[in-house]
This record gives structure tokens, sequence and C-alpha cells, in this order.
């Protein structure tokens, strides 16, 4: 069997429970989340610290105050502060980012034992001032007498006081990741009913896995500072009493007359943390620890935005399964980030048609059939959330535990990311 070496073995991964963003996580910090992941992490696998070599994290929306996530949970989490740490931004690819890089890292032999992952709060957005009130605070600064100061300020209206929250957009296309959605939805007649029946499967499996405790072998559990009283042990975002007729039901939010996007079929706004213990093989054989998976390949690509935005998965794939040496149907485990249900199945829709591998990919063949049946068998980013900075690494960790339980030896991340942006990864389990 051709294997590539040396290999980069996943050890372990794990995640913060996922929360709805204003909610259980809402006074903590991307930072906050990060070095907790982390900490549990060194101590779920009883590596040494001092083992660590590099810490890699992705966060889409970076703290003005500490734009370097990776090197602030260097500092906070007690690991060998000769660590640089590097923070990357790859939209809702970073943790992919994070655990790729990290990876090669180990494979060039510059590190054996790496972090990776990503952190991500919505409840913690910078908020900033227009820019006509930037422009006066800094004109204002430079001004010597109070008169002046306040003469600077004089003109600004009333307006240009508003705060600004960062905006879920693309700037080329000006156009929203749910009005990209929308666009993909209408543009490949992904119907309403398919979409809410998918969110409604993500629900169902996200709760089934929940209830069955398959989660805490990936999901610890935090007990939330300053006060330490509310303990959140699970995911708050997964709607066991979902049903086909509510989400029916829900109006639609990008485009509100004619939309099939709603709050149930699209990935809801989220804060959360994952990580990833990487190692080289030889390393986690001379430490006598069996890890959960390998990676074997992986492909990032982009397509234009102004085509249809969240396809880029479809891009990379063929490429990650070139690398691997791998056909798409000896793939047992397949997990695809789910922005929205409509981007789901638009993925699909493209991956099996042939006319998109001719016109789009420069391929004769379609890159193959996917049952949506068959992904996400324990939920995914609409039941569990999606805090963009930290997806990859969740998603990463649940295939390779998939992996293990079900004896599959190849398994598949896909994510779409901002930019038109894609990522396909391939794990395998010995
Ligand atoms: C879609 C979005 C705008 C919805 O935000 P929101 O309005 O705060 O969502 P809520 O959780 O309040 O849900 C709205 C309503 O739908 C209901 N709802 C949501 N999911 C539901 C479900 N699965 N079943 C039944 N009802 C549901 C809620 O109960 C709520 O009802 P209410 O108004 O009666 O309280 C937001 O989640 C969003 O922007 N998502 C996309 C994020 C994004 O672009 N990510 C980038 C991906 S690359």
């Amino acid at each position: 069997m051709w294997q590539y070496t040396p290999r980069v073995a996943v050890i372990r991964g794990l995640r913060t429970p996922f929360a709805k963003s204003g909610t259980h996580f809402a006074h903590l910090s991307a930072l906050d989340l990060g070095k907790m992941v982390v900490a549990e992490l060194i101590e779920r696998t009883g590596v040494n610290a001092a083992e660590v070599q590099e810490v890699v994290f992705g966060n889409v929306i970076p703290s003005v105050k500490a734009p370097n996530i990776a090197r602030e949970i260097v500092l906070g989490t007690g690991l060998p502060k000769k660590i640089p740490g590097y923070t990357v931004g790859k939209a809702c690819a970073s943790a992919n980012q994070a655990i790729t890089s990290g990876a090669d890292m180990i494979f060039r032999g510059y590190a054996d034992t790496v972090i990776a992952g990503g952190a991500e709060s919505l409840s913690d957005v910078p908020i900033l001032f227009s820019k006509n009130f930037s422009e006066a605070l800094v004109s204002a600064s430079k001004q010597k007498s109070a008169g002046g100061k306040l003469r600077t300020f004089s003109k600004l209206k009333i307006k240009d006081l508003a705060p600004e929250a960062p905006a879920i957009a693309e700037s080329t296309t000006g156009l929203t990741m749910g009005e990209s959605a929308e666009k993909m939805a209408k543009e490949n007649h992904i119907s309403r009913e398919a979409q809410d029946r998918f969110a409604l499967q993500s629900h169902t499996r996200a709760a089934a896995a929940t209830a069955s405790g398959r989660f805490q072998e990936e999901v610890m559990t935090v007990v939330v500072p300053p006060k330490f009283e509310n303990v959140v042990e699970a995911d708050n975002l997964i709607r066991a009493d979902t049903t086909y007729d509510a989400l029916s039901k829900l109006k639609p939010v990008f485009d509100r007359k004619y939309g099939t996007i709603t709050a149930g079929n699209a990935s809801p706004l989220t804060d959360g943390a994952a990580a990833v213990l990487l190692m080289s093989e030889d390393k986690a054989k001379a430490m006598g620890i069996k890890p959960i998976g390998f990676i074997r390949s992986y492909a990032f690509a982009a397509t234009d935005p102004f085509d249809q935005l969240l396809q880029g998965p479809v891009f990379a794939l063929p490429t990650a399964l070139e690398r691997a040496k791998l056909r798409l149907d000896e793939i047992g485990v397949i997990e695809m980030h789910e922005a929205f249900a409509a981007q789901v199945l638009s993925n699909i829709q493209w991956m099996g048609s042939r006319k998109i591998a001719q016109d789009k990919l420069g391929r004769s063949e379609p890159i193959g059939d996917i049952n949506p049946e068959l992904i996400n068998r324990t939920g995914g980013s609409i039941a569990l959330g999606h805090p963009f900075g930290a997806t990859g690494a969740r998603i990463v960790t649940t295939v390779c535990n998939e992996l293990q339980h079900t004896g599959q030896q190849y398994g598949l991340v896909t994510v779409c990311a901002a930019g038109g942006i894609g990522v396909a990864m391939v794990l395998e389990r010995e």
C-alpha cells in the first residue's frame, strides 16, 4: 500500500462546547476559549507541555488587543515561552490552515509535536467607529488646545457616532454569506424542503450523538469564569425537539420575499474553540501513544466569489483525492462543514455533475456522487454551531474519531469559506 512518509498523526482533538453567541460564553473572549481548550488538551493527552514546539491557531475576527491569539495561548497555558505561536486567517477554513501548517512543519522535520486549532467569539467582536469619527479622533489628538479638539468633533453628525459591527460580507461582492447561499440555492434549484430536511437531519444526529455520550471524547466541560458558577457540558444550539414542520414555518432571512434560507437551515453565530495535538508518527510510536488518525493529504483551492461563493470544496476535492491517491468511493467517513444546508446540497450537486466537471474543473468525469445521508453522522455546523476559526478543528477531530468507531480506513473533511475558498483534507485511520 502506498504511504507517504513521515506521516503526521492526529493524537487527539478536543473542543469546548459550542454556544450560541451571547449565551454561556458571552463574557469570554476567543483567547479565553482557546486557552481553555489547549490546557485541557494537554491535560487529557498527558503529553508534557515541554514537548510542544509550536502552536498554530485560526481566528477570523481577531481581537485588536491580542491579534496573535496563538502566542497569547502559549503564554497563558504554561507552554514553553520559547514557542513563538502564530495565528492564521483563512475565513471558515482557518483551523484547517492551522492544522495543515502545523502538519507541514512536522512533515519537514522542523517540529515533532504541534498544537493546532482555532477559536472564535462572536459575542466579542470589535465594534468600530465610523470613518468620519475615526478621522476626527486622529485629528483631535493632533490639536494642542481644548478648543481645537472640540472644533474637530463639532463637524461630526449624529450618525457618525453610531458604532459599526463587522459584517459577515464579502468585500468584493458586497453580499453577505447568507445572500451568497441564496444565490446558490436559486441557481442550483435547491428547494426549501430539501434544505429543511437536511437541517433536521443535522439536529437529529447531533442530538443522538450527544445523548449517546459520543461527544464526551471530544467535548470538554467549561466552568465559566470569572464566577465559576455556570458549568457548560454540552452544545446549546442543538434542538432535539425540532421538526420538519417547525423548520418549514420559519421565515427566510436573507431574501425575505423569495428566499429559502432561514435561521433553521443556516449555521448560527457561535462561540467556541477547538484544537488537535499533532505529532510525527515516529514520536507517537516512541511515546507509546495510539493516534486517532493521520493526515494523508489536503488541498486548498478557490473559486470566483462572483460565481457561487461557497463552492470552494468542489475545487479543492479532486486535488486532495489525487494527492491521497484515492477515489471518492474509497472514503468511508465524510464530514462537510454546513455553513448552510443550501451550500452543502449545492456542493454535492456540483461534485456529482459531469457538466460542472467539464465546464469548471477541466475534468472529463465528475468527482463522484455523495449521498447526503452518509455525511455528518453526528450532525454538522447547522446543529452544533460554527465558531468560524474553530470549525475546521472540530471536523478533523470528528472524522478521526468516526474512523476509530466505524473501522473505516479513510475519512474526508470539506470546508467552504469566504472569498470563494475551499479545503478538502483526507485522513486515514492507521
Ligand atoms: C440566520 C441568522 C441571521 C439567524 O439569527 P437569529 O435571528 O439570531 O436566530 P435565532 O436563533 O434567534 O432564530 C430565529 C428564530 O428561528 C427559530 N429557530 C431557529 N432554528 C430553529 C429550528 N431548528 N427549529 C425551530 N425553530 C428554529 C428560533 O427559535 C427563533 O424563533 P423566535 O424568533 O420565535 O425566537 C444567523 O444565525 C446568521 O447570520 N447565520 C449565518 C451565519 C453566517 O453567515 N455564517 C457564515 C457561514 S460561512
